[in-house]
């Protein structure tokens, strides 16, 4: 068959959806070729909104160019700069005396010779921050690293990991990786926990929980005093991860953990540095014992590369600001800004449960995924749209993420946006 012909005949790119190339098709590779015709015809079709190269820094204004070299300014909507450390200039100028330090990379792994004297630096003001004696930090090269290193060297074969059912891959991945037997129960509903809790415990395992303080789909809080709770009752431990929500939820940024006032209780609380303090990297809070013992057993901290140190002066810097004045007035801004935009589509679109700064709007069918994200982007707008195997299948969700430094025009514009793209693609309510 001509290429022109067996094209002809193929499927429109919207019918196909990314889970049908994540099959082995065995040796004749057919799964793979097929993706990248999926991935041209997209391409030709000009909707690609993946990857697009950023021109700019991640502020609310940015400018990107397309694959096909047309250059868009965009009102950003899609990134984690929450509260726009990644771009503070003394953010950046103590990345750049870290650079000037210590050099470009680490060029080893923590435990052998990648430690630097800037490492033990962000530990010590991460452990000071969170306060408690006896705690320590340990750093992993990101946020996923730390998850899956930190749930499979907690947890041996025999033992447990309950999850809820919203979890990030990361802590899934984690889970499977530790050879630990996996449970799940339905988002946020501790009765449900509880009863896996209850039937486990009498098999005296090692059980570890693991929520998060802001769901990164759902954008709603963790049910964390609850959870909290029935977790202790059954002696077992408790991991939260405060990717979405450290720096910002609480009273002086510590977490979900801090606004329900649970930290005490929290085993493992995981941050990531690729969020609200605009770098990448993670980190593990927890007692000492478990913090050293993590350092030699977390395979994803042992066989990969210490943080930057450039981006670690830069994490160490974003951390001091957060924790005095200016943290204080982005918190209150980013909670405002998130209130505003989430009146302005109440009852115009369906943004499920979100409580927090990140706002998803569900459109339901991943067939609309690609046209949707290019439709927004002509727009002026970038946001991050999920399909399948991100979110539940046929719940894929445009995700906004909200800012400290959004202004109150460009809320609006997003919420004209948003809905003016429900009416064309047929979700509003
Ligand atoms: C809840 C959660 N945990 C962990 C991660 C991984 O963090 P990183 O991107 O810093 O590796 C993410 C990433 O988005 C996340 O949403």
């Amino acid at each position: 068959m001509s290429d022109k012909k067996a094209k002809k005949s193929r499927p429109s790119y919207t019918e196909f959806t990314l889970d049908m190339f994540s099959r082995s098709s065995g040796k004749n590779h057919s799964e793979i070729k097929q993706f990248n015709q999926w991935r041209d015809d997209i391409i030709e079709a000009d909707k690609y909104t993946f990857e697009t190269p950023h021109l700019t820094p991640q502020t609310p204004e940015i400018s990107v160019r397309r694959i096909h070299g047309d250059e868009h300014d965009l009102v950003n909507f899609s990134s984690y700069n929450y509260l726009g450390y990644a771009n503070h200039p003394d953010v950046i100028q103590a990345a750049k005396d870290a650079l000037d330090a210590f050099g470009l990379g680490a060029t080893g792994s923590p435990l052998l010779n990648g430690t630097f004297d800037i490492h033990k630096k962000l530990e010590q003001s991460l452990t000071s921050f969170f306060g408690q004696q006896g705690y320590g930090v340990s750093l992993f090269s990101s946020g996923y690293g730390a998850n899956i290193g930190v749930v499979s060297s907690y947890i041996h074969k025999g033992d447990y990991v309950v999850l809820d059912h919203s979890s990030h891959a990361s802590l899934i991945d984690g889970a499977v990786m530790s050879q630990g037997t996996i449970k799940l129960f339905r988002h946020n509903d501790a009765e449900f926990l509880e009863r896996i809790l209850k039937r486990i415990s009498k098999e005296n395992r090692r059980v570890l929980v693991c929520v998060e303080g802001v769901y990164s789909t759902d954008g709603d809080y963790g049910n964390l005093k609850d959870i909290v709770t029935v977790t202790k009752n059954y002696g077992a431990s408790i991991l939260v991860d405060e990717a979405h929500s450290l720096l910002i939820a609480g009273a002086t940024g510590k977490g979900v953990v801090e606004e329900f006032d649970v930290l005490a209780d929290v085993d493992l609380l995981i941050g990531t540095f690729s969020k609200s303090f605009g770098g990448i990297g993670g980190c593990v809070y927890a007692k000492n014992d478990l913090i050293n013992y993590m350092n030699y057993y977390a395979r994803s901290r042992m066989f990969s590369c210490a943080l930057d140190p450039a981006v670690t002066g830069g994490i160490i810097k974003a951390l001091e600001l957060a924790s005095g004045t200016d943290g204080d007035e982005k918190r209150k801004r980013i909670i405002e800004n998130a209130d505003y935009l989430r009146s302005l589509l109440k009852d115009k679109v369906d943004i499920g449960t979100s409580h927090s700064w990140v706002i998803p709007i569900i459109f339901g069918d991943e067939r609309k995924s690609l046209p949707l994200g290019d439709y927004l982007m002509k727009k002026g707008y970038d946001f991050s749209i999920m399909m399948f195997p991100a979110v539940k299948k046929n719940k894929s969700i445009i995700r906004a993420f909200v800012t400290s430094e959004h202004n109150k025009k460009q809320l609006e514009g997003c919420a004209e946006a948003l809905i003016d793209a429900s009416k064309e693609f047929n979700f509003g309510i």
